[in-house]
């Protein structure tokens, strides 16, 4: 399988730089610099090295570099950003900090020629954002583009096949981006790009087999795509070796944990226990209204209950983790302030002997699971689910937690999950939920007064997450849901819906 490696310097956007040379169809691993060597690079056959971006400066004593003899090893190399300041240091070049301070965002640049930029537009938009420059490239090395305020925006030397660009081709607000990566793949590199999802499943599974077999591993599902896809992979792999511990903690949306336990159970034939700890989390959370002392308690009580768990299993080899790229960043890559303390199963590994822990998707974005999930032969209702936050309906019931509540709201919930699906705008709306606010109001039914809870519909349209926009669900879907609810509901007086997006709010209400 040809492949191409991207080595990370520490930049934001190593992962979507692989993610852009999959869209390719060529296979991409990121490996972190100091955990290669040029041998290691040349034994494993990558087609190509991609040099990421990061935030340091080449002259700085500890700044990451790497042996300048990948410069002669016969790979192709593109270096991005800080990875082409990278390379004109590595090979006799001069990088400064740039005259002007750094330079961020849209820029236009003008390029002369060169293998990068064939079918590029001579002047075209890019990304840059950097603040030290190649003042001098390297001999052998010639500029290829350049900006206003930067004479080398990039340089090449076809014969060693080394490319180098200041700015960043993987993001869309580079216009061509994908054209010039494109171009470092098929036309210097010689890939044909012939990888594809079946493929990556393929081989995930017979490392695993090969790997794992005969191992105990152990994975905690919780039915969301992520953990369900880690674990029908490891599951194809390894059959009964692997168990599924599945903490039913009783904050789930209406019949989903016996759904979770049907599926995995018997159209899966997966080895798996439910552990019904429903009591124990709802007195857990008795009289508490606070959101993050929520998280916190069912943080402490999810560890707790699969730790007995695992007591009983005896010792475990292996533990899977369904962790996927975005929430290796939320989790501190970067000093992005914690806003919520998504609870996940981080904690397990303090907790539970083991030898090891694997996690299959720690490279792959949302969509590209899905992918892989529907190549693993997941059914398309589960790979689609939209996500379910960790602490469940106990951040979308505000104040303090009963079981009544619990019950209005998943039936609430329920009768919205409905009328989107017969509106057919579950694509459109990324994610979309009832929350039952503490704020009981006056209403009237037939001819007696109600005084009853206040249900908040929410729903986003967004690509990541990180900001979201709410959805524009037509007036009518909305008062057939409104009806219904009221109508069929036991305990709601009104309902209405947030027109609010990311940011200022977030997207639960706690
Ligand atoms: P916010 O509310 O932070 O939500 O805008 C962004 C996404 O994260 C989900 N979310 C959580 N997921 N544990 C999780 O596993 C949590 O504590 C948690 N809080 C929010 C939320 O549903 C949305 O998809």
């Amino acid at each position: 399988m040809e492949k191409v490696l991207v080595l990370d310097f520490g930049g934001q956007y190593d992962q979507l730089i692989a993610r852009r040379v999959r869209d390719s169809k060529v296979y991409a691993e990121v490996i972190p610099y100091n955990r290669i060597t040029v041998e290691k690079i040349v034994e494993r056959g990558y087609k190509g090295i991609i040099f990421t971006g990061g935030p340091r400066s080449v002259y700085e004593d500890d700044a990451p570099r790497f042996d300048p003899a990948i410069l002669d090893a016969g790979i192709p190399i593109l270096g991005i950003c800080y990875g082409c300041q990278l390379i004109a240091y590595l090979a006799g070049g001069e990088v400064a900090p740039a005259k002007t301070g750094s330079e961020y965002g849209k820029t236009e640049f003008a390029h002369e020629m060169g293998v990068l930029f064939k079918g590029v537009p001579k002047i075209t938009v890019c990304w840059m954002s950097h603040t030290d420059f190649v003042k001098k490239v390297p001999d052998g090395f010639r500029v290829t583009a350049n900006t206003r305020s930067c004479p080398v925006a990039a340089f090449d030397n076809d014969e060693k096949k080394i490319y180098g660009v200041q700015f960043h081709p993987e993001v869309t607000h580079t216009e061509h981006g994908k054209l010039i990566l494109s171009n470092f793949l098929f036309g210097v590199c010689g890939c044909i790009g012939d990888w594809n999802m079946e493929d990556y499943a393929k081989s995930c599974i017979e490392r695993y087999k090969r790997d794992l077999t005969g191992k105990k591993v152990l994975c905690a599902l919780s039915g969301g795509v992520d953990s369900s896809v880690a674990a029908v992979m490891l599951h194809k792999a390894i059959g009964d070796d692997l168990t599924c511990v599945f903490v039913d903690h009783g904050l789930l949306r209406k019949d989903e944990g016996d759904i979770v336990e049907e599926t995995f159970r018997n159209q899966f034939k997966m080895n798996i226990i439910r552990v019904n700890a429903q009591e124990r989390f709802i007195g857990a959370l008795k009289g508490v209204s606070e959101p993050e002392q929520k998280r916190k308690i069912i943080g402490e009580q999810f560890i707790r209950v699969f730790e007995e768990e695992a007591k009983k299993i005896g010792r475990v080899n292996i533990l899977v983790q369904g962790t996927i790229y975005p929430d290796v960043i939320e989790s501190g890559k970067g000093d992005a302030a914690t806003i919520k303390s998504h609870h996940n199963v981080g904690g397990l590994p303090d907790v539970i002997e083991f030898d090891d822990i694997i996690e299959p998707l720690r490279e792959l974005f949302k969509d590209e699971v899905r992918r892989l999930g529907i190549e693993l032969g997941i059914p398309y209702e589960l790979v689609w689910r939209q996500p379910f936050p960790g602490p469940g309906l106990a951040i979308r019931v505000i104040g303090d937690i009963t079981e009544e509540k619990l019950s209005i709201l998943r039936d609430a919930d329920a009768i919205f999950r409905e009328e989107i699906a017969a509106a057919g705008l579950e694509k459109s709306t990324n994610q979309y939920f009832a929350v039952l606010t503490d704020t009981r109001t006056v209403g009237v039914m037939g001819d007696a007064r109600t005084y009853g809870y206040t249900v908040a519909l929410r729903a986003v349209s967004t690509e990541d997450f990180m900001t979201a926009d709410w959805s524009h669900i037509p007036y009518e879907v909305l008062g057939k849901i409104s009806s219904r609810i009221t109508g069929e509901v036991k305990g709601i007086s009104r309902v209405v819906y947030d027109i609010t997006s990311k940011p200022p709010a977030t997207v639960e209400w706690e």
